[in-house]
Formats: structure tokens, sequence, C-alpha cells
């Protein structure tokens, strides 16, 4: 079973990811983290030295091959996505030839506290608060075309990645 993780920058994904591998066994891949293996470069540096568009393309390119090998994982794998991959409309479709998506839905104003201090994310700039609501805004309802939301306002770590683990009995 496949299960991808969709959200906004700062909804806690790849915190959930490193749960899901340490607490049940979980394979744990993060987009972002294969992709700057791939690069040999961090997410921030692409976007400097290529451009968006680019590391847009290899978001892309990344989906399409592990589409290609997914039946080649016979245990439970977590993916974590970047914030922006599901924007675009061939991705989710990538997503959702996976396997399950879901959404992370963490209110705008506990992304901002957590992000305030957030130095290597490109696209968040603690400066332009009303910019960054704007853009989650607009995708607020692209997430919500996950399969499933799970609303995380209240509840814990453990109790999320219990949620998740439910989804694949
Ligand atoms: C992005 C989110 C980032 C990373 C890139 C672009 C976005 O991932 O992929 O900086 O467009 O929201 P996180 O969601 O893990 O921060």
């Amino acid at each position: 079973m496949i299960i991808s993780i969709w959200g906004f920058m700062g909804s806690g994904k790849s915190t959930l990811g490193q749960y899901m591998a340490t607490h049940y066994n979980w394979l744990h891949l993060d987009s972002d983290q294969e992709i700057e293996k791939q690069e040999n470069r961090t997410i921030a540096e692409i976007f400097i030295q290529s451009g968006e568009r680019y590391f847009r393309e290899l978001e892309t390119a990344y989906l399409k091959e592990l589409v290609r090998k997914k039946d080649t994982y016979e245990a439970n794998l977590l993916l974590t996505t970047g914030g922006g991959m599901p924007v675009n409309e061939e991705n989710r479709t990538l997503l959702k030839d996976l396997g399950i998506s879901v959404f992370l839905d963490v209110p705008f104003s506990e992304i901002a506290r957590r992000l305030e201090r957030a130095k290597e994310r490109p696209l968040w700039d603690h400066t332009r608060l009303a910019a960054m609501e704007d853009r989650y805004k607009k995708r607020l309802p692209i997430y919500a075309e996950a399969d499933y939301t799970i609303h995380t306002q209240g509840k814990s770590l453990a109790e999320i990645a219990q949620e998740i683990h439910k989804l694949s009995a």
C-alpha cells in the first residue's frame, strides 16, 4: 500500500513520515529529499540556480519513476510530497495512480507560527504573510481533492499516524 501525504509547507508531512517509519516500520520517501539526493544540491539551490519550473519538472519526473516502480514496494510506503507537488494536475493524476492520497489540513495561523524561523524554504517569506495566506487559500481546494483529509488541529502526531495506519488496513 502506498499513501501520499499532501499539504502546505509546514503542515508536518515529513515529521509524519519519520514517525510512520519509526513507529510502524513503514518505508518513508520524501520527494524533496529524493530530489535533493538526485541533484546533489538543496531545494533552495535548485530554485536559485535552475528556477522553479525546472524544480517542477523534477517533481513530475520523480513521480513518474515512482509510479513505474510502484509494484516493487512490498512494505507500506508513505510518500511525503513537497507542498506544491499536487498543484499540477498531471502530478495529481500520478499521485492517485500510486495509491491513496491524504491531505494534512493545518490552519494557516498554525503554519505561519511553525514557519516563523524557516530559512530553507524558497517560497516562504515571513515578511509577506498576506501573500503566503493567499497562496494557501488558492491551494486548499486543490489539496482537498485528495482521497482523505485529516484535520490535525488538537491531534497529536501519534493520533494522526494512527489514522494513516488505519487507512492501510
Ligand atoms: C514548496 C514546498 C516545499 C518544496 C519547495 C516548494 C511549495 O516543500 O517542495 O520549496 O511549492 O509549497 P515542503 O512542503 O516540504 O516545505
